[in-house]
C-alpha cells in the first residue's frame, strides 16, 4: 500500500532577505552584507522542511497564474521563483490554486547578522486566500495529515477541519496559531476545536497573555481540550500538554544563531516529521527543537537535510 503523504495548506510567498551587519537605524543610508532572494509563507516553509527530512509532502496555497510567458511583471517572476523552490525541494504542487493576478506576497526581511534576529514586513495587498474549495479539491484519501496555517480566513479552515474528519476521522490535523489577528477574531479559538494538535508561537501566546510556554499550554488545553498542545519559547525551547499537565523541553545553545527566519516552521516540520513516524508526543517535540537549532545555524534551510535518517527519542 502506498504511504499517504502530508499535505500543508497556507502561504507561500516571496522573501527578500536583507543580510545586515547590524540593525539599522531608522532614517540612515547603509550597505548590507547580502541580498537573498528565497521562498517563504509558514506553510511552504514547514513543507520544504518536511520534504528535507524524508517525509512525502504537498503545498496547498495560492499562486498567481504564471502561464503566460509574455508576461514579465514582478508578481508573476517571484511566483515563478516560489513554485520553481517548492518542485526543487520535492514539494508537491498540482494542487495549488491559480489565481489570475500580477501581485504576489512579498516580505522584506532584515537579518541582523549580529544575533540572526529576523524583522520582517510583509506585503499581500488584496491578494486572494484559499476557499473550502480549493483545499477540498484534493482526493483526501491521499493524506493522512493535513496541517494548516491559521490565516484570516479561518471560517474556512474550520469547515474543512469538519469535512476532512467526517471524511475520515483518523486522518490527523494539525493547526499553526501563530499570527495574533486570529485570535483577535476568535479568542476562545473554537475555528480549531476539531484539531488534533495544535501549534501555538510565543508571540500569539504572549497577546493571550501566557508568561512561558508551559502556561501557553496549560491555558490552550482548556480552551480546546481534545487536541495537544504545543508552544515555542524561543530560545527556551518549547512545552508540551500531555497526562494532564504542561511539560517543557529545553532548547541546546546554539554556537552562532546566523539566520531565525522560518525556525518556527522548521520546528512544526520536525514535529510532524517524527509524529507522522510514530514517534510520541515528547520525543516529536525534542526532534522539532533539534531540527529549529540546525535550522538557525545557517542561512535557509537546505542544511535541515542533514537531519533526515535521525532517529527519535
Ligand atoms: C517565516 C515566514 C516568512 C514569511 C513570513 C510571513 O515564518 O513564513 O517566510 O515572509 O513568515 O508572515
Amino acid at each position: 500500500m502506498m504511504e499517504k503523504k502530508v499535505v500543508c495548506v497556507g502561504l507561500v510567498c516571496v522573501d527578500l532577505v536583507n543580510i545586515c551587519s547590524d540593525f539599522p537605524k531608522e532614517d540612515t543610508d547603509q550597505r548590507i552584507n547580502s541580498l537573498q532572494w528565497r521562498r517563504g509563507g509558514n506553510a511552504a516553509n514547514t513543507s520544504v522542511v518536511l520534504s528535507l527530512l524524508g517525509t512525502a509532502v504537498d503545498f496547498v496555497g495560492v499562486v498567481p497564474s504564471t502561464s503566460d510567458s509574455n508576461n514579465t511583471s514582478w508578481g508573476i517572476a517571484a511566483a515563478k521563483h516560489a513554485k520553481s523552490d517548492l518542485r526543487k525541494n520535492g514539494v508537491g504542487i498540482e494542487h495549488v490554486t491559480e489565481c489570475h493576478t500580477v501581485d504576489f506576497p512579498t516580505s522584506t526581511v532584515i537579518v541582523n547578522a549580529e544575533n540572526g534576529s529576523r524583522t520582517i514586513m510583509h506585503y499581500r495587498g488584496d491578494f486572494p486566500e484559499l476557499t473550502v474549495d480549493n483545499i477540498l479539491q484534493l482526493s483526501m484519501d491521499e493524506f493522512d495529515w493535513f496541517h494548516f496555517e491559521s490565516r484570516p480566513n479561518h471560517d474556512v479552515i474550520c469547515s474543512c477541519v469538519a469535512k476532512i474528519k467526517e471524511n475520515n476521522c483518523k486522518t490527523t490535523v494539525s493547526i499553526e496559531l501563530e499570527k495574533i489577528r486570529t485570535f483577535d477574531a476568535d479568542p476562545s479559538l473554537q475555528f480549531a476545536k476539531l484539531a488534533d494538535l495544535v501549534f501555538v508561537s510565543k508571540e500569539f501566546a504572549s497577546h493571550m497573555k501566557c508568561r512561558d510556554a508551559i502556561e501557553a499550554v496549560e491555558h490552550v488545553h482548556g480552551l480546546l481540550p481534545r487536541a495537544a498542545i504545543i508552544c515555542t519559547w524561543g530560545n527556551a525551547g518549547a512545552a508540551y500538554f500531555d497526562n494532564g499537565k504542561g511539560h517543557q523541553v529545553c532548547a541546546a545553545s546554539v554556537n552562532t544563531v546566523v539566520d531565525t527566519l522560518g525556525a518556527g516552521d522548521s520546528f512544526i516540520g520536525g514535529v510532524i516529521h517524527a509524529m507522522h513516524r510514530g514517534a510520541s508526543l515528547g520525543d516529536s517535540v525534542a526532534f522539532g527543537c533539534r531540527v529549529a537549532e540546525r535550522k538557525i545555524a545557517d542561512l535557509g534551510f537546505s542544511h535541515v537535510a542533514d537531519m533526515s535518517g535521525t532517529r527519535f527519542g
